[in-house]
């Protein structure tokens, strides 16, 4: 029996399909890519964008036309809107939620389908933790043997105008962080060079278990004390913070510890005062600069990421000079920039999408070079140097060279240099730079 999850969106989404693909698996299936030969199928959703929603919509109507060929169970889960669950409940056989995952191998039963193993295991050894069942307990099949996503907190509690996600994913809820730091733990002792902590807003971890649960700058303090203790290299990422909750103990304890990798990934949304208030972020330009200045004063050498809207209901030309400015004067290595799209459910959805498509993209584009220029700057001044990276994967353009990452999470083409050295850290003497890449050569050679 096989199959196929077909996985949309961003890192946590990737993420849960691990977790699923253990429980499915658990059950005797073999994973497949091919979505023609699989017996049972279904999709992690994204609801960011609407080309996303389209893209589910487009697979399920397909598998739908082969269930008059074949038998087929098809199931999806991920990040769904209320009014597309609706729709979806009607056209997948199974629609499920993260937290529902553990009680997955019943529901198929219940939708017929046969299972070799005994499904129940997996339930009967949660259900004796004697408390709620949760999907975090269910061990995942990484996709990588070195890179690692950890889930620390499911939802969102902050409501910003434009997104969907408190609507998809529900409340703010922190994972226990014994159960994290286990899983850290574990990972470490395997040899993964790389952990991403995963959550919407990880820097209110523990804010909804207030008195009973460690801060973020607590977890990250317990990461890197276990790192520490480890004696092995690893770099431990973390995505996304929220400007609100980015309070300078997070800073300071980043600082502290040689495994916390020094990369901050912090979305602004807004280089504008008023648009940061239209989008419900709850923090001015001063207090975002704020943090950069503790950033670059307490952690010099670390690289920003950010993610940045255009084209949101209203935003003035005025207003998008001010994202351009913010963008000049930080000066980003990667900014995340996305054309503002409604998403029903969102506040902003009951607001005029003023903005015309060209608007947009002309916005986008502005933005953009601003990045490419910054960045490059940024680059330029690499070139000489000898940086260690993590080496990711072989480069399907370049035939012999490798792909790799910076601490700063920068990509480094290296040249000439054997597939051997995929999963292990390396030194790389940079030789040249691009806009959003470098290239170099081994150190050694
Ligand atoms: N339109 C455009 N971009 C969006 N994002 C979230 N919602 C929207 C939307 N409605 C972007 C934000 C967020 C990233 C994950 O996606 O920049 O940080
Ligand atoms: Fe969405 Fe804002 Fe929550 Fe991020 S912080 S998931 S953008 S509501």
């Amino acid at each position: 029996m096989k199959c196929c999850i077909v996985t949309l969106g961003c890192q946590m989404n990737q993420s849960d399909s691990e977790r699923i693909r253990s429980v499915i698996e658990g059950m005797g299936y073999v994973l497949t890519a091919v979505e023609e030969e699989a017996d049972l199928i279904g999709v992690v959703a994204c609801s960011v964008r609407q080309k996303a929603i389209d893209k589910v919509y487009s697979k399920i109507r397909k598998w739908n036309r082969w269930k008059n060929d074949r038998p087929l169970v098809t199931f999806v889960s991920g990040c769904i809107l209320p009014a597309d669950e609706e729709k979806f409940l009607k056209l997948f056989d199974l629609v499920f939620r993260m937290n529902e995952l553990p009680e997955l191998p019943t529901a198929l039963q219940q939708c017929g389908v046969a299972t070799e193993f005994s499904t129940r295991h997996l339930l009967d050894e949660l259900e004796r933790e004697d408390e709620r069942t949760d999907f975090w307990q269910v061990e995942p099949t990484y996709g990588s043997d070195f890179e690692a996503f950890v889930p620390i907190q499911n939802g969102c509690d902050k409501f910003c105008s434009y997104c969907a996600v408190p609507y998809t994913r529900g409340r703010e809820v922190s994972r226990a962080s014994a159960d994290i730091l286990a899983e850290v733990e574990k990972l470490v002792g395997n040899g993964v060079k790389s952990i991403t902590l995963l959550g919407q807003n990880v820097n209110s971890y523990g804010l909804d278990k207030k008195g009973e649960e460690l801060s973020f700058a607590g977890l990250l303090n317990q990461v890197g004390e276990l790192g520490n203790k480890s004696g092995k290299d690893f770099w431990v990422y973390f995505t996304s913070p929220h400007p609100r909750d980015m309070t300078r103990d997070v800073i300071e304890t980043i600082a502290q510890y040689g495994c916390l990798a020094k990369q901050i990934h912090l979305p602004v949304q807004s280089g504008d005062e008023e648009m940061l208030r239209h989008m419900n972020r709850n923090h001015g330009i001063d207090a975002y600069k704020k943090i950069i200045a503790d950033i670059r004063e307490l952690l010099p050498t670390a690289t920003l990421f950010t993610d940045i809207i255009v084209g949101f209901s209203g935003e003035t030309d005025e207003q998008l000079e001010n994202s351009a400015r913010l963008m000049e004067e930080v000066g980003f290595n990667m900014a995340y920039i996305a054309k503002y799209s409604p998403r029903p459910g969102a506040r902003s959805a009951e607001w005029p999408d003023d903005i015309t498509p060209q608007q947009k993209s002309e916005r986008l584009a502005k933005l953009s070079a601003i990045l490419k220029r910054t960045s490059r700057a940024h680059n330029e001044r690499m070139v000489g140097k000898t940086y260690r990276v993590l080496v990711e994967r072989a480069d399907k353009r370049m035939e012999g060279a490798l792909v790799s990452r910076t601490e700063g999470r920068l990509l480094v083409r290296i040249l000439q240099a054997s597939e051997g050295l995929i999963g292990t850290f390396q030194d790389v003497r940079i030789t040249s730079a691009a806009e959003l890449s470098l290239t170099g050569e081994l150190a050694g050679a």
